[in-house]
């Protein structure tokens, strides 16, 4: 594929075209806001120009990347497009005008692709004539540094389609993994009890932020702790994401957002990007981190086991490849491990002791043991068999 349009300039659609520009595709990048398109462009430059700084790419490179993007405010400007990324705001009615607007400008060949974090994608692809050429690209933030790209088909997608999805996603490196077209797809369905058996933690006041914070990233392996994750993601974002999965799910219990986070969204309290979230950016807070190592550990148990139920039943229901489910959690938000491979090394006997132990302490349907954790459990078998991995 040669040329490639993006729509869409904002966070994720000037990092997407990055990517293809580094790797020689003639790029649009089509905003409906001047502005917007305005802003992408400088946002270009400064990040070119630190990589200069950095020496990772000369000025010659930098040009080259600048000159391959042309960036245009006329939507007709992406009819030679071979794929088009679609990456406007998070709004199904919006993306469903734009992709019929798209259909009808390029090519019977053209792929499109959305970069939805949330939506389902056969319904976006509904508002197609031909739908079967509509697929998911899921990027992560920032796009051109994250090596994860989700690739989900909707139900109408062709194989032609997907092979010519993944061709591309190889082509530009990325970890491509695939799944099925459910809420979350495999990284915000699987992360959700990451942040939501954190702040169950906090609310029942077991430890304070800083203290789950610490036990998870010292004694985790996390690279950030959920508090501090939330607030760089910005509280706004996540609770939505939680909010979007939950409802989508038919309010299934296990993905039931937080009042304590909703009441920080009320408050504007984001997160970093306001000076406030668990956290104030604003002023030196005074800290306290117990560092009593069986809390830390008991704390670090809990939310663990609630990831790896998560990680088996997404397994048990064909969600993806055991592989994939793996590799998207080590390279979509950096965990230390992948999640099933984790359960295979802990032993499934304990953790499914942990959710049944949970489950009698609060009677909630949130502990419910996957059918599959159940299963490897009472067979003492592993996911990855003989070293597999
Ligand atoms: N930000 C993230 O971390 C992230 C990560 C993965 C996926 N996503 C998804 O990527 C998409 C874009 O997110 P973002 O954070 O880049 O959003 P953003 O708000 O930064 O940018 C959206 C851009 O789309 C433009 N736009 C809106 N409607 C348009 C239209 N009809 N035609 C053309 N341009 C239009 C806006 O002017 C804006 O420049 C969303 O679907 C989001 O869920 C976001």
């Amino acid at each position: 594929m040669k040329n490639i349009s993006i729509i869409g300039s904002g966070t994720m659609g000037i990092g997407i075209a990055q990517i293809a520009s580094d790797y020689n595709h003639k790029v649009v990048i089509y905003d409906k806001s001047k502005k917007s398109l305005k802003i992408a462009k400088e946002k270009l430059k400064k990040i070119l120009n630190r990589l200069i700084e950095k020496q990772k790419i000369d000025k010659k490179e930098s040009q080259r990347i600048l000159t391959n993007i042309k960036f245009s405010d006329s939507i007709k400007e992406i009819e030679k497009a071979e794929i088009v990324i679609e990456a406007i705001v998070e709004d199904l009615a919006m993306k469903k005008d734009v992709f019929q607007e798209i259909e009808n400008l390029v090519s019977e060949k053209c792929i499109i692709a959305t970069n939805t974090s949330s939506i389902s994608i056969t319904s976006i692809a509904s508002a197609c004539k031909t739908p079967e050429r509509v697929i998911g690209m899921h990027f992560f933030n920032p796009a051109p540094l994250m090596p994860l790209v989700e690739i989900i088909p909707a139900i109408q997608t062709s194989n032609d389609t997907i092979k010519k999805t993944m061709t591309l996603s190889e082509s530009w490196k990325k970890t491509k993994v695939l799944c099925k077209d459910t809420p979350g797809f495999i990284v915000n369905r699987l992360a959700r009890s990451f942040y939501s058996e954190s702040i169950r933690i906090y609310e029942e006041n077991i430890a304070n932020k800083e203290t789950i914070d610490w036990a998870m990233k010292d004694l985790g392996g996390f690279k950030m702790g959920p508090f501090e994750l939330m607030d760089y993601i910005g509280n706004d974002v996540n609770y939505k994401v939680t909010e979007t999965v939950f409802n989508e799910f038919y309010f299934d219990q296990r993905y039931k957002p937080s009042i304590t986070q909703k009441r920080l969204v009320e408050a504007g309290y984001f997160g970093r990007k306001s000076g406030r979230g668990y956290y104030n950016y604003l002023v030196k807070e005074n800290l306290k981190i117990n560092q009593n190592r069986e809390l830390g550990k008991k704390i670090v148990w809990r939310v663990l086991c609630m990831l790896i139920n998560e990680a088996i039943d997404a397994l048990y229901l064909k969600i993806a490849s055991k592989e994939d489910i793996d590799k998207a959690m080590k390279n979509g938000v950096n965990y230390p491990k992948g999640l099933l491979e984790w359960g295979d090394e802990i032993g499934h006997r304990v953790i499914l002791e942990e959710i049944i132990k949970l489950r009698e302490t609060y009677s909630e349907d949130r502990y419910r043991p996957s059918p599959l954790l159940i299963y490897l459990s009472k067979n003492e078998k592993k996911i990855f068999e003989n070293g597999e991995k």
